[in-house]
């Protein structure tokens, strides 16, 4: 299998490609900066903003991977710009789907359901009347694009909605600044922590279990089985931010100093995904807990010397 990833520099693209090389795929990324971890992903340094078509890669590709996006909620709340550069990076990439009659996988976010109050959210009770933030509109018009090339050109699809994933490719917080690494580099420190917003709950994923469905997904896209297909992945357990702060502190064996604030403009406060679909349309089966995943996040970072 070829396949083509936008944004492979980065967490999700970088882990994804190494697993498809792993067992045996062919990878082409396009990133905006080379991959700072490994060499080993074929990568054309290139912004979607400003590639002319010829400047696409050329040959046969199984699946289309697009995940190239600003990701950060709040720099988008003040560099509102950014989430239409997102809105134009989808649909180039979806030029790009359209002439080569490929199928497309979007990276889109549990973002998309805004700050709903409700435990469980279901693909189809996603309401769009809202957009928490400029982030969440730039998801919600990714996805309306594809839906409508779906309609429109027969382009077939699979939109997953992620939530936090976390893990392995996380530990560049100057870059992005991710909650989990931030608290683990802050407590491993003893250097205070800001909890913005105690009651926060959210659905941590960690990393093998998204490319795990990712990876279910392409297979399934690429042979026809699944099409035109809306799909939460995520752990399917909501933890607060105060748990995984207790989960960090414990594995580093260190009392954290938190300080607690309101939450931030534009920051959904509860989300936990219903994977029902994920698990009859793949088969997914999400394996690692936060409180297995944390510990692993960690020894992760100290065999890259991240934790001194
Ligand atoms: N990681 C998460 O928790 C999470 C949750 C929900 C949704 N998502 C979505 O999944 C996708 C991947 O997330 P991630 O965590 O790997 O993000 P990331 O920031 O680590 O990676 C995104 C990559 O896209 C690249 N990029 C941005 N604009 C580009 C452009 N114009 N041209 C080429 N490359 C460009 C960046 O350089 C970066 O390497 C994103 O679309 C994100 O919005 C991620």
């Amino acid at each position: 299998m070829r396949v083509l990833i936008t944004g492979s520099s980065g967490q999700i693209g970088t882990n994804l490609a190494l697993k498809l090389m792993a067992r045996g795929d062919q990878v082409v990324g396009i990133d905006l900066r080379p991959n700072p971890w490994t060499g080993q992903i074929e990568t054309q340094v290139a912004n979607l903003l400003t590639m002319r078509d010829e400047d696409w890669p050329t040959g046969h590709f199984d699946v289309i991977v697009h995940l190239a996006a600003h990701a950060k909620v709040f720099e988008l709340v003040e560099y509102p710009d950014r989430a239409l550069d997102n809105v134009t990076d989808c649909f180039r990439a979806l030029e790009f789907a359209r002439r080569k009659r490929t199928p497309f996988i979007f990276g889109s976010s549990r973002e998309v359901y805004g700050d709903i109050h409700r435990h469980v959210t279901e693909e189809a009770e996603a309401d769009f009347v809202v957009a928490e933030s400029p982030y969440s509109a730039s998801k919600i018009a990714g996805e309306a694009f594809i839906y409508s090339y779906a309609e429109c050109y027969g382009l077939p699809y699979l939109v997953f909605r992620f939530s936090n994933v976390y893990g392995r490719y996380d530990n560049d917080i100057r870059r992005m600044e991710r909650v989990l690494p931030l608290f683990i580099f802050k407590i491993a420190r003893d250097e205070p922590i800001t909890v913005y917003g105690r009651e926060k709950v959210f659905d941590f994923t960690y990393v093998d279990d998204c490319i795990e469905g990712i990876m279910r997904g392409i297979d399934s896209l690429a042979a026809g089985r699944v099409a035109n297909q809306t799909i939460n992945l995520a752990y399917g357990q909501g933890s607060t931010l105060v748990d995984a702060v207790n989960i960090i502190a414990l594995a580093l064996g260190k009392t954290p100093n938190v300080t607690y604030e309101p939450p931030r403009a534009g920051e959904v406060m509860r989300y936990v995904a219903d994977i029902t679909k994920a698990r009859q349309v793949l088969g997914y089966n999400p394996q690692v807990p936060l409180s297995a995943g944390i510990p692993l996040e960690i020894k992760w970072f100290r065999e890259h010397g991240d934790l001194g």
